[in-house]
């Protein structure tokens, strides 16, 4: 990956005394690799796991744990003033603890004090450390300190316990570090306790037991959605037809669906739940007319016609769930259109027309075909609003993109709904 900016910024990675900050050394790579200039400062705690020979030779830069080393440089002053993102990985319980305080005890938390870029905390402790009074304190100081505090994932921990406190992917931990370098304000904590649906990727229409009709959606955009949602404090739940991406974002619920018609079910019977509904879905317009039970053969005849029928049209389902009342009428739904340009009009006067026909709050509009937004990391658009308004969605990462697609959706959402704690 490259940086989407393509320029060199100094990203300070500091590692806590956690069992996995061997996963960090992928992350300190995957920054190195893109092109920054990366320093690593390890507590002292940090380097009984592992060595400063390894994050020497990854970020190609002297490692150091305390202040009085190199001090005719001031290094904590030198490192944080100078940096332009700062990921605390794995951050353990004592470290949030003395961050929060605002100790100075070691090079790390010193350099702490002297920063002025976004600082991303990424915990990983186990169930009842994270869930412990003591620490979501902590979390809740250093996010009003303007930090953004990644929800820690679920899965397994140390040993054999498994829960809530694992350290999110380092994939998921480098791509929230790239919005933060693009966008220092992405990650506001405004979205706490607000309920988010996204469904995410592409249905496919079996023809028979081996064989589908599809579409090249990657899933990206709505995991993208779900990643800046949930580190913004929603509580997130992602529909998840076929998608390309490896792992999904942290501290996100999935549901797995194959058809438009189990997607349809699944969404339908979520909104009633759900504070902001995004359908980023490609969903087949039209299924097949029936399944086969058995492998259709080749034959002498050649190939039979398919015949299909037509699909429910999701969004507008929801529109009319809300209108006749079945679910909330303040429900914030968000469409998504993927448009190719043809001689009645451009992909903007196509979108233009769905945000009429559908009647959502909100509508993004991309240009697909010849490689855009199918799979790429990468996108662009417009954000159509029932009220006129049109903003133009810069060129950016999916992650970047979502972020400011979450800053419309947020003016939407009722004020109040926000404030329900969450985990
Ligand atoms: C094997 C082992 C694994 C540990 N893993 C974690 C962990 O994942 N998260 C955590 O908060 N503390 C963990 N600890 C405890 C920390 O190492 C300890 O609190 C230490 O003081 C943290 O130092 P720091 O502030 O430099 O990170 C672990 C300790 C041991 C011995």
């Amino acid at each position: 990956m490259t940086t989407p900016t393509g320029t060199r910024r100094r990203v300070l990675i500091g590692v806590g005394g956690g069992i996995a900050a061997y996963k960090v050394c992928s992350v300190i790579r995957h920054f190195t690799e893109s092109g920054h200039d990366v320093r690593v400062v390890p507590t002292r705690a940090a380097l009984e796991f592992v060595g400063k020979a390894t994050y020497e030779a990854l970020s190609g830069n002297p490692v150091s744990t305390t202040v009085f080393d190199d001090v005719d440089e001031v290094a904590h002053v030198r490192l944080g003033q100078g940096a332009d993102l700062v990921v605390i990985a794995p951050a353990t319980a004592d470290l949030m603890a003395r961050a929060a305080q605002g100790r100075a005890d070691d090079l790390l938390t010193a350099s702490l004090l002297t920063v002025r870029c976004p600082v991303l905390f990424v915990p990983a402790m186990h169930t009842e450390m994270w869930e412990h009074p003591a620490t979501q304190a902590n979390v809740a100081t250093l996010r009003s300190h303007g930090s953004v505090v990644m929800t820690p994932a679920s899965g397994r921990l140390t040993g054999t316990d498994s829960g809530r406190g694992r350290l999110p992917d380092p994939q998921e931990i480098a791509l929230v570090g790239e919005l933060l370098l693009d966008r220092p304000d992405a990650l506001p904590y405004d979205l706490a306790g607000v309920r988010v649906l996204i469904s995410a990727g592409g249905t496919r229409e079996p023809l028979d037991p081996v064989r589908y009709l599809g579409n090249h959606s990657s899933g990206k955009q709505g995991f993208a959605l779900a990643r800046a949602a949930a580190q913004r404090g929603a509580s997130v739940t992602v529909v998840a037809g076929s998608t390309a991406d490896p792992g999904m974002p942290a501290g996100v619920d999935i549901v797995r669906i194959a058809t438009a018609e189990q997607l349809a079910e699944e969404m339908t019977k979520r909104a009633a739940d759900a504070d902001v509904v995004i359908m980023a879905a490609a969903v087949a317009d039209f299924r097949p007319i029936s399944v086969a039970d058995a492998k259709i053969k080749k034959g002498d005849a050649g190939p039979a016609p398919i015949e299909l029928t037509t699909n429910p049209d999701i969004l507008r389902g929801l529109v009319t769930a809300r209108d006749e009342g079945r679910i909330p009428h303040e429900t914030v739904i968000v469409g998504f259109a993927a448009e190719t340009g043809d001689e009645t009009g451009g992909v903007l006067d196509h979108g233009r027309a769905k945000l009429a026909r559908k009647g959502c709050d909100l509508l993004v509009v991309n240009a697909v075909g010849d490689g855009k937004a199918f799979g790429t990391e990468d996108n662009t658009g417009w954000l159509l609003a029932a009220n006129g308004d049109e903003t133009a969605l810069p060129f950016g990462s999916k992650t970047l993109m979502s972020s400011r697609i979450l800053d419309e959706v947020r003016q939407l959402v009722p004020d109040g709904r926000g404030a329900r704690p969450t985990d």
